[in-house]
């Protein structure tokens, strides 16, 4: 498994931030999902330090899709990021860890007309707008609105087929040469409430190519270039979306933001060349931010053998607080936590405890030798695993504690039994 900065050993036991796995278990109980607090602090700064311009102004957005908490709320304001917003769910945690309003841009491709009017009442920086009837619901309500149109730049990314966001049939956005483009940016032409600030693009997650971004941001400013030209537009923002892949095993490469310096450098000198307006670029990571800060603590319960020879190792959770296996073929790297001296020689599949074949967590793993108590440690969940949770066999959701400054804290409580059959009527 590969170790982050937070991992370490002392007597046979993974140290978490300088916290035993097991004496993490022991206080809070497995599955127990642990975030490194100072990681995420860490990537912010870093992106900051590498998506800068002497020129441009620049805006980093945390997609908070990948972990949606108050915790990590706070965490990324206070590192005065901005924040994506997908859902009312989304923007009522924003508003309940005091996020500034003025610093969150609403995403949705159908977003209701009470998370338009909930958006809308709570003063959001600004609505992505991803198709043309919730423009022209938008324009109805003759209420001055600054928005982004949600571009389709129709770049294939190589990535999982579910994970991909702008083929030509996708669901997000408008593609360039689609007539509803043409209609929405004459309706926004012709409204005297709708600002169209500029253009959002993301082409889908997980990606690891420089040029698929650089493609989608040529196409982008291309395509701009022309807009501004036919419609006299003043559009000054342009917001390249998420999708920065990350280290989850083997054979993925860490991500080397120096990228997107030379992205930032690819755009100014498209957008100075040919006169642009574009005074604002932004990006929009989630998983970038998160994934690789946390780690995933289950205790091992039965193991059992095959007639084929297969042995399974089971742990207390499975696709329930970790779903991307099962449904990206996604692939983790984990250790035994308490015994990480001890030689890998036994060949395991990780299986969750859900009612389900598919609740495979790792294929093949070599691990020592493991029995009932032991702790095994899934790395990098930090992205997409507690947010895509789910309650499937009535298993309650794992606690989150959050580490930073060496010192753990609860950030969402474990659920209980009661707390399953609470909307039970
Ligand atoms: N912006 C937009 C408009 C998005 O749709 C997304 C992700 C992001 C930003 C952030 O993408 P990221 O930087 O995290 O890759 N559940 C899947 C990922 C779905 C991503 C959906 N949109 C997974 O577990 O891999």
């Amino acid at each position: 498994m590969k170790f982050f900065s937070n991992m370490s050993i002392e007597n046979e036991t993974l140290q978490l931030n300088n916290h035993s796995i097991t004496d993490l278990a022991s206080t809070y109980g497995t599955p127990l999902y642990v975030i490194d607090g100072d990681y995420i602090k860490d990537q912010c700064k870093k992106l900051k330090h590498s998506f800068k311009h002497k020129t441009l102004e620049t805006e980093i957005l945390y997609a908070s899709k990948a972990f949606s908490s108050k915790a990590i709320y706070s965490l990324v304001e206070e590192m005065d990021l901005a924040l994506d917003v997908v859902s009312g769910g989304e923007l009522h945690t924003a508003k309940a860890s005091n996020f500034p309003m003025e610093r969150i841009y609403f995403h949705g491709n159908n977003k209701s007309i009470k998370e338009i009017d909930m958006a809308l009442n709570a003063g959001v920086h600004r609505i992505v707008v991803d198709n043309l009837m919730e423009l022209e619901y938008i324009n109805s309500l003759n209420q001055h609105v600054n928005i982004l149109i949600r571009i389709n730049p129709g770049i294939e990314a190589h990535t999982h087929e579910y994970i991909q966001t702008a083929n030509d049939d996708s669901k997000f956005g408008i593609s360039f040469e689609s007539y509803d483009l043409n209609k929405a940016i004459q309706c926004c032409v012709d409204s005297k409430y709708i600002n169209l600030k500029g253009f959002h693009c993301h082409i889908g997650s997980q990606i690891h190519e420089a040029s698929s971004f650089e493609k989608a941001a040529a196409v982008m400013l291309d395509q701009i270039k022309l807009l501004e030209h036919k419609y006299q537009l003043n559009v000054t923002e342009l917001n390249l979306g998420g999708g920065f892949g990350v280290y989850y095993s083997k054979d993925q490469p860490i991500t080397d933001f120096g990228f997107l310096t030379d992205l930032l450098n690819q755009c100014y000198g498209y957008i100075s060349k040919h006169n642009l307006k574009i005074k604002k670029m932004m990006i929009e990571p989630g998983r970038l931010l998160v994934a690789n800060a946390g780690s995933t603590i289950y205790e091992i319960g039965f193991t059992k053998t095959t007639l084929s020879g297969k042995n399974y190792l089971f742990v207390d959770g499975g696709m329930t607080d970790n779903i991307r296996p099962a449904l990206y073929q996604a692939e983790y790297e984990a250790c035994v936590g308490n015994k990480m001296t001890q030689p890998s020689q036994t060949l395991y599949t990780v299986a969750g405890k859900c009612c389900e074949s598919g609740d495979v967590l790792i294929k093949d793993i070599l691990l020592p030798t493991v029995k009932k108590g032991d702790f095994l440690v899934v790395a990098s969940t930090g992205a997409y695993n507690y947010s895509m949770a789910s309650h499937y066999n009535r298993i309650p959701k794992p606690a989150v504690v959050m580490i930073e400054n060496q010192t753990a804290r609860t950030v969402i409580k474990r659920e209980t039994y009661d707390d399953l059959i609470r909307f039970d009527c």
